[in-house]
């Protein structure tokens, strides 16, 4: 059972399952989502196009396609609107669904990127918090996948999620 913090493309991740920030048309976008596209091949959209998109802070499972990773979880994480829209709710809905999803899959490992916080703006502080808790309840359940990655493309998202496994091991101490 391990949660390790890297900086990396997540479409170049050997894992049983990739999760994508994707929007709820599941039909791509920039960032994570356009990478993951472009990486997986059209085989991922021709699946996307069958699922009939997704509600935020629910998640769906694909065919890996042409990406290392065996899985692709997409799921929706909320737009920020300044915190009082119950955007804390669904951003930890997102990473349990997609762990929930992961499980009955029979996937060891997963990778997530910082859901929500580039284009849908959340502040990565907080993202990172909530990303933190809701991986290390999961393990603690005993819940599979045993090995979760959070995967962040900026050494700034790292520092932020360290920051957060600390302020959590603190707290836990207490
Ligand atoms: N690997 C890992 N992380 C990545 C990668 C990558 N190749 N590319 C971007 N990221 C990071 C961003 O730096 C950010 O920290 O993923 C995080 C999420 O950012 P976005 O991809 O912008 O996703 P999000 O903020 O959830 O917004 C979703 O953006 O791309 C569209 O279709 C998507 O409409 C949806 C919206």
């Amino acid at each position: 059972m391990s949660v390790e913090i890297i900086v990396a493309d997540i479409t170049t991740l050997a894992v049983d399952a990739i999760v994508n920030a994707a929007n709820e048309s599941l039909l791509g976008g920039g960032g994570v989502d356009g990478a993951i596209h472009r990486a997986a091949g059209p085989g991922l959209l021709a699946e996307c196009r069958t699922l009939g998109g997704c509600p935020t802070g629910e998640a769906r499972l694909t065919a890996g396609y042409d990406l290392p990773a065996r899985h692709v979880i997409h799921t929706v994480g909320p737009v920020w609107r300044g915190g009082g829209a119950g955007e804390a709710a669904l951003l930890a809905a997102c990473y349990r669904q997609s762990l929930a999803l992961a499980e009955a899959a029979g996937c060891d490992s997963i990778a997530f990127p910082a859901i929500s916080t580039g284009v849908y703006g959340y502040p990565a502080g907080l993202a990172a918090a909530i990303a933190v808790r809701e991986v290390l309840a999961w393990q603690n359940s005993g819940s599979q996948p045993g090995r979760i990655i959070l995967c962040c493309f900026s050494e700034e998202s790292a520092a932020a999620h360290r920051a957060a496994m600390r302020q959590h091991e603190e707290k836990s101490l207490k």
